[in-house]
């Protein structure tokens, strides 16, 4: 890993964007990595279709943590349907740094919480 992108990494670990919770977001879902226990919540403020705030929170390590900082910059202001679409290339490019298989699950955490909150789900389907 790059000293460049290991600091993007690490500035939105240690200075993370849009973190804390709404009062009464309109959409809320929170999950975790079943390996680690590791946890993401996502609040959404829903102005018609589109995300007009956005928070998350959570523990866990650097790379999910930072993941969800950056992916509540890349979504906010945009529509569920264009979230529902996102794919995990997407979050990964924006990364920026080369993912080991291990480490895909806490890389992409957040874009499930993120998921579930832009379908209303409440939980998982059993
Ligand atoms: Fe738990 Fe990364 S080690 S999400």
């Amino acid at each position: 890993m790059s000293d460049l992108y290991r600091e993007h990494i690490l500035d939105h670990y240690q200075h993370p964007r849009n973190y804390g919770t709404l009062d009464h977001p309109d959409r809320s879902f929170e999950d975790s990595n079943p390996l680690c226990g590791d946890r993401i919540r996502i609040d959404l403020k829903l102005s018609g279709d589109y995300i007009a705030d956005i928070r998350f929170s959570g523990r866990g390590c650097a790379i999910s943590q930072a993941a969800a900082s950056i992916l509540t910059e890349m979504v906010k202001g945009k529509s569920l349907e264009e979230v529902k679409a996102l794919g995990a290339q997407d979050l990964l490019e924006e990364l920026g740094v080369p993912i080991s298989p291990a480490r895909r699950k806490c890389a992409l955490l957040s874009l499930k919480v993120l998921k579930a909150a832009a379908y209303g789900l409440n939980e998982w389907p059993s």
